[in-house]
């Protein structure tokens, strides 16, 4: 049977900015009003161009930001974090990956101090246990015990992205909000970190709201597709039926824009990696 994982109801956002001396404030809506569900396992990729509102609508599903508007659902429970705040178990539930994890790594840490951390406030274990998880997600993410001493800028931005996706999976979070993830890298080493979320999902059975405005990565990771323009969905479906059959003006634009040979030469790239990894 298929769990919902999560669902988002009538989502919005505005943002007041001030108009300064003598003028008006000024209203901009970010989000104008999102709903979707999203079962276990699968991948929801949000796409647009910038300014579109897809990191407004990342903010609020991982309680960053609070909604202007509408309610979100993890899980079966409704979580209103402008009125009762977000428990603990929530906040672990639910975890946020950006595209530049260096901003958000401290550079005086050492990466096995970076994944004890989480340990350290949420649970008891102890330094010995906390030292043997880390070493472990290390593994899982594709780099090794070796790196455990070693500081954020020893490391390349491919293998930055994997500490933090490391980091977000130290405390067995059931859905990861992915806000354009793969974009500050190399298409090669794209393929590679996409490779491993793949295999992440599958192995720990996680939910991933994947947000990206590169289509050819969309098409490569997502089961759904939705698109957003000016802070609404305009467009819901599967992956397939929207890629084959894209209903919305701003869709058809968008997908003209891509050049083929982008998605072509990742799944290319892609399929050869299962073949060495299967033979
Ligand atoms: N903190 C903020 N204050 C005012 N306006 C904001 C704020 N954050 C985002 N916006 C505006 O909301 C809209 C959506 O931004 P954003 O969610 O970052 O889009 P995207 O991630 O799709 O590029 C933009 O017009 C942006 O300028
Ligand atoms: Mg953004």
């Amino acid at each position: 049977m298929s769990e919902v994982i999560l669902e988002a109801r009538d989502i919005k956002r505005d943002y007041v900015v001030p108009g300064g001396f003598l003028k008006k404030d000024k209203v901009i809506s970010a989000v104008k009003g999102v709903s979707f569900t999203l079962e276990k396992g699968k991948t929801l990729a949000i796409v647009g161009e910038s300014g579109c509102g897809k990191s407004t609508l990342a903010r609020i599903l991982t309680f960053i930001d609070a909604p202007t508007g509408g309610e979100i659902i993890i899980n079966g429970k409704k979580v209103d974090v402008a009125k009762d705040g977000i428990t603990k178990e929530m906040r672990q539930m639910v975890q946020i990956i950006f595209q530049n994890p260096y901003g958000s790594l401290n550079p005086r840490q050492k990466i096995g101090d970076v994944l004890g951390e989480p340990l350290l406030i949420n649970t008891n274990m102890s330094a010995g246990e906390r030292r043997e998880r880390a070493t472990e997600m290390l593994v899982k993410v594709g780099l090794g015990p070796e790196h455990y001493n070693r500081y954020p800028h020893m490391f390349s931005g491919g293998q930055r992205q994997r500490i933090a996706i490391a980091r977000a999976l130290m405390l067995n979070p059931k859905l990861l909000v992915l806000d354009e993830p793969v974009s500050a890298l190399d298409l090669s080493v794209q393929a590679q970190v996409l490779n491993l979320l793949a295999d992440l999902q599958e192995e720990f059975g996680l939910t991933y709201v994947f947000i990206s405005h590169d289509l050819s990565v969309v098409k490569y990771i997502a089961d759904e597709v939705m698109v957003m323009y000016y802070g609404e969905a305009v467009e819901h479906g599967s992956r397939d039926s929207v890629f084959s059959d894209p209903q919305h003006a701003y869709t058809k634009t968008l997908f003209a824009a891509t050049p083929r040979a982008d998605v072509e030469s990742i799944r290319a790239r892609l399929a050869k990696k299962q073949q060495t990894k299967a033979a």
